[in-house]
């Protein structure tokens, strides 16, 4: 008799351990197909509020709400089998109280099947990753650049350039790691920086153009799939370049459609 071994999703806890083990490897993705091809590679996948700029055309992550999140987390649990899925809490979500945080994490969780929520914020967020991680829900925290906050900080760039820069994500990261969060995303921030949070913290970080001294990667996977073109961070390397090649298949398939080439014998139904 063959036994099946049957492999359990990673937790929460599984990514947490891995500080000091191996690089953690992460990826966004927002639908049940991309899902499925990225799973095997990762040990999370980040179902990011970026959904919102990178599938929905939005200008800002700032426009993105819960149904969204939900559907789209629902669609990627459908097609994770192994990795742990985070999915982020919008904006207007979570800042408000710890209370309303509890709630929509809550029903995130509940709605989707997924491990854990991310939230952007430091140490005017730890109250609440203490809140929800004392109550059973797992935080991924998020500093360094926060996208969220673009319309007080005015854009996108890298962090930890001035005394006061470096001082607030020092204050930041420790507070997220003292509230309890199981990781934390380090975004758009100096080496210098990212290295020595990485080194004094108990979390693992989550480096996003925060240098390879984090203790993980994460990438949107429209970015280094070369799907979305609008803009390439330099944090950002292109592991493949779809966007050509899907512009080439739709090129062939009018070609095809107009000349009546396709489709052909094959692709037609008869009666024999
Ligand atoms: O929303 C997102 O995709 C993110 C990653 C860039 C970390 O927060």
């Amino acid at each position: 008799m063959s036994v099946q071994s049957s492999k359990r999703r990673l937790s929460p806890a599984n990514i947490e351990a891995l500080k000091g083990q191996r690089p953690i490897v992460s990826l966004t993705a927002y639908t049940t197909p991309i899902a499925k091809l990225l799973d095997p590679h990762v040990d999370f996948l980040l179902v990011g509020d970026s959904l919102g700029m990178v599938l929905y055309g939005l200008d800002s992550t700032v426009g993105v709400t819960m149904d969204m999140m939900i559907a789209h987390g629902q669609a990627v649990m459908r097609g994770a089998q192994n990795a742990c899925v985070v999915v982020d809490l919008p904006f207007g979500s979570y800042q408000e109280s710890k209370e309303l945080a509890f709630r929509n994490a809550a029903r995130i969780l509940k709605e989707t099947g997924c491990s854990a929520v991310k939230l952007e914020g430091g140490a005017e967020m730890a109250e609440t990753v203490d809140f929800l991680t004392q109550r059973g829900i797992p935080v991924l925290g998020h500093v360094g650049l926060m996208p969220q906050l673009i319309n007080t900080t005015g854009g996108y760039r890298s962090l930890g350039r001035t005394d006061r820069e470096v001082a607030k994500i020092r204050r930041d990261a420790k507070a997220i790691d003292d509230a309890g969060a199981f990781a934390i995303v380090v975004e758009g921030t100096v080496e210098p920086v990212a290295r020595e949070i990485t080194s004094k913290l108990r979390a693992p970080t989550i480096g996003i153009g925060a240098s390879p001294a984090c203790d993980g990667q994460i990438l949107v996977s429209d970015d280094m799939l070369g799907i979305f073109t609008d803009f390439k961070p330099r944090f950002v390397k292109h592991f493949a370049e779809l966007a050509p090649l899907i512009g080439k298949a739709a090129e062939e398939y009018a070609a095809e459609v107009k000349a009546r080439t396709f489709p052909g014998d094959e692709h037609t139904f008869r009666i024999k």
